[in-house]
C-alpha cells in the first residue's frame, strides 16, 4: 500500500487526483475532514485521518504501509511534523519515505540563508539517518506561485506582479508534472538512495512570466520592480505575520544574488513526463489570473 501524507494540499491533492485518474490505489492522510471533501469520490483513493504530529492517530494511516510520500505545510513546525512523522513510519515498520522536499532552481542559491530550503535539509538528513529507505524528490519554485493570493504571486485588481527581484531567472515547475513524476516514482522500484531535482522547461525573467500571463489571459499584465522596503510594507497591509514576511524575505533577497536558474528536466525524461511550459500553464489558469 502507498500512503501519500498532505493529501487536502496543493501538492498532495494533485497527487492524489493523479494517482485516481490512473487507477492506482493509495491512501490519502488527512487532519481536516473539511478539507478532505474534495477527495471523497475519487476511484481507489482510501482517506484516513491522522495527525503527523501525533503518532498515536496515525496506526490506522501506516498500516500495512510500503512506501509513503511525506508531505507537510511549508510552516513553521516543518522539521518537528515530518521528523515525528518518519518516527511513526519506522515504528509502525514502513519501509521506504520518499520526501516531498524542494530546491531553488537558481544558480549558487544557498539553502543555508532560506529557512525553508534549510528545513528540507534537515529533514532530508534526519530521514538518510533513520534506517529507512529514502529518496528525495525535490522540485524547484511551483509555478502556482504566481496566481493570484500566493504572496509572490500577481496582484489581480491592478494586473501586475509586484517583487523585488529584478529581471533574475526563475525556472518554475507545473504542479501537475510532479503529480506525474511522484506517481511515477511511488509506483516503480529502484530509487532507494536516490535524490531527483526538477524544475520546469525554461528558466524566465519576471518580464516574461508577466507577459505569458498576458497573452493568456488577452489582459495587459506588467511587472513592477519595486523595492524590498515596499514588499515587506505590501505584507504588512495584507496582514501577512512577521515571522512569515521575514521567511520570504530571506527567499527574495537570496533569489537577487542569483540572477540565472538551471533547468533541470531529466527526472521529467526519466518517468516519461512531458515538461509543462509556463505558457500553457498560464493558460490553464487564465481566470484564476484574472482574479475570476
Ligand atoms: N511552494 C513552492 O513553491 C514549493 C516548491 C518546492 C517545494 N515545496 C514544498 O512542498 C511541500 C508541500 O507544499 P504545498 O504547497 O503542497 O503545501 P500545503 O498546500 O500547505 O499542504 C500541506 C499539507 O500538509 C498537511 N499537514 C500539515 N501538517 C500536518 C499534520 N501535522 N498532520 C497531517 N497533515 C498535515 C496539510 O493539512 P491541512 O490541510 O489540514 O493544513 C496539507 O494537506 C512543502 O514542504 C514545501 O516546502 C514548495
Amino acid at each position: 500500500m502507498i500512503l501519500v501524507t498532505g493529501a487536502t494540499g496543493l501538492s498532495g491533492s494533485a497527487i492524489v487526483q493523479e494517482f485516481a485518474r490512473q487507477g492506482a490505489p493509495v491512501r490519502a492522510l488527512f487532519r481536516s475532514p473539511d478539507k478532505a471533501r474534495p477527495l471523497h469520490g475519487l476511484a481507489n483513493v482510501e482517506l484516513v485521518e491522522g495527525d503527523m504530529l501525533r503518532p498515536a492517530s496515525l496506526t490506522k494511516a501506516l498500516h500495512g504501509v510500503d512506501r509513503v510520500l511525506m508531505i507537510s505545510s511549508a510552516e513553521k513546525r516543518m522539521v518537528e511534523t515530518q521528523c515525528a512523522f518518519i518516527d511513526a513510519a519506522k515504528a509502525a515498520g514502513v519501509p521506504h519515505i520518499v520526501k516531498l522536499s524542494g530546491k531553488e532552481s537558481g544558480v549558487g542559491f544557498d539553502p543555508a540563508k532560506f529557512q525553508g530550503t534549510r528545513e528540507h535539509v534537515e529533514i532530508e538528513r534526519y530521514l538518510e539517518a533513520s534506517g529507512l529507505a529514502w529518496t528525495h524528490l525535490r522540485p524547484s519554485q511551483f509555478m502556482h506561485r504566481y496566481l493570484p493570493g500566493a504572496l509572490t504571486g500577481v496582484d489581480a485588481s491592478r494586473r501586475e506582479l509586484r517583487l523585488p527581484i529584478g529581471d533574475i531567472r526563475l525556472a518554475p515547475v507545473d504542479i501537475e508534472d510532479i503529480a506525474k513524476v511522484a506517481v511515477a516514482l511511488m509506483r516503480s522500484d529502484g530509487h532507494e538512495g536516490r535524490a531527483y531535482d526538477m524544475t520546469g522547461p525554461q528558466a524566465l525573467t519576471m518580464t516574461e512570466v508577466v507577459e505569458h500571463i498576458s497573452k493568456a489571459t488577452e489582459t495587459a499584465f506588467r511587472y513592477v520592480n519595486v523595492s524590498l522596503e515596499d514588499k515587506l510594507r505590501e505584507f504588512k497591509e495584507m496582514g501577512v505575520p512577521d515571522a512569515f514576511a521575514q521567511i520570504i524575505e530571506e527567499q527574495l533577497v537570496e533569489r537577487s544574488r542569483h540572477p540565472e536558474s538551471h533547468v533541470r528536466t531529466e527526472v521529467h525524461d526519466t518517468f516519461g513526463v512531458r515538461p509543462t511550459p509556463f505558457a500553457e500553464f498560464a493558460r490553464r489558469h487564465a481566470k484564476a489570473f484574472l482574479g475570476q
